[in-house]
């Protein structure tokens, strides 16, 4: 298999290592990602700088956090024999670009970024946030861009940082490439643009509520079922969706935080009706019914996943991971390299060209 060869169009996208994989995750991008692997080149990037950008003080949680994470792609199905698992810090290219593409963004255009401004907020930075906090949108930039993606399968949240990303790339493509500003996003190749200018891609579910019943489904609001949680767990958990509904034959809201969750993980369409159609009558139907037959749902649907990680939590499955990353990251740089070295002629800095051994 040789990635010089493929003639599919391009995927990228990455996760910051901060903590397990949840279903949140998984409805929002990661069943995205798994899906598109056969029809698409793609690159899975570990962001593991991004990570010192919040937690400089904390080296040895954010290695483990990268491991954990690979682990969570590795189970849900990312098959390290088709696709790339690419570890950020080992790709230079990225952090090369990221200097270029910082003098294509402006300032202001940077802090009125929502998802900078949210992160500021709820992270509680106040004023006090580094430098690299800001640059790491920057660095996404170069992220995404070294690998040319036409795709970034993404979390809703994510959706500002790639409008700024293709931004920087409309801008190198016209600055440096003589691409004519009117010319379609789709031909900026064509017209001879280093850059394609991304798209991202949502997952089916945007937005998915916690067992809490109120907020976002998120490791730190503690309202989380994990892709790695055992059957009791998840059980447990799903037993705690909160719909503040009293008994059987009480009239529900069939889109209340349980059904939302129905919604998401029951694929029987007919049932999913049926259940709705009770429940918004009150017609002798449980929280606790309904809830045993999601949870089942929940764990039929993590059984492969459990299957498939026992083997990376086994002893020796740190090295295993590991192996899975130098592999991944080689062929990523061997893309990377070829982005940057089109860039640098694009900017007539093709003084010569190195080679990465
Ligand atoms: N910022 C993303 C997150 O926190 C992670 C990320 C880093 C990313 N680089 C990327 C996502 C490139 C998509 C493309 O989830």
């Amino acid at each position: 298999m040789s990635d010089q060869t493929t003639t599919k169009d391009r995927v990228l996208t990455g996760d910051t290592p901060t903590g397990r994989l949840h279903l949140g995750h998984w409805v929002g991008s990661v069943e995205n990602r798994v899906s598109m692997q056969r029809d698409y080149e793609c690159y899975f990037l570990l962001a593991n700088m991004h990570a010192f950008t919040t937690r400089a003080e904390k080296p040895g949680e954010i290695r483990q956090d990268t491991i954990e994470i690979v682990k969570d792609w590795l189970s849900a199905g990312i098959d390290p024999e088709v696709s790339r698992i690419v570890l950020q810090t080992e790709v230079p290219a990225i952090s090369e670009m990221t200097w270029y593409f910082a003098m294509l963004t402006g300032y202001g255009r940077l802090m009125r970024n929502p998802t900078i401004k949210t992160e500021i907020e709820v992270k509680g930075l106040g004023d006090s946030y580094s430098f690299g906090f800001l640059m790491y949108a920057i660095g996404q930039i170069a992220d995404i861009l070294a690998f040319t993606p036409r795709y970034v399968p993404v979390g809703e949240d994510q959706v500002p940082h790639i409008e700024l990303c293709r931004e920087a790339a409309r801008r190198f493509n016209q600055l440096y490439c003589g691409v004519d500003p009117k010319t379609p996003d789709v031909d900026s190749v064509a017209a001879g643009g280093v850059f394609p200018i991304p798209e991202a891609l949502v997952g089916r579910v945007s937005r998915l509520v916690g067992v809490d019943g109120v907020n976002k489904m998120s490791k730190s609001l503690g309202n989380a079922i994990f892709l790695s949680d055992t059957p009791k767990q998840v059980q447990k958990k799903v037993n705690k969706i909160f719909t503040g509904r009293q008994s059987p034959t009480e009239p529900g809201d069939p889109s209340n935080a349980l059904f939302q969750f129905v919604d998401a993980f029951m694929d029987d369409q007919e049932r999913v009706a049926e259940l709705k159609r009770r429940y918004e009558k009150g017609e002798n139907i449980g929280d606790g019914e309904i809830k045993k037959e999601l949870g089942e749902r929940i764990n039929v649907m993590l059984e492969p996943m459990r299957e498939r990680r026992a083997p990376y939590d086994a002893p020796g499955g740190d090295d295993l991971v590991i192996d899975i990353i130098r592999e991944g990251t080689k062929r990523a740089n061997a893309t990377a390299e070829e982005t940057l070295w089109r860039a640098k002629e694009a900017m007539k800095l093709d003084f010569y060209r190195r080679e990465l051994r």
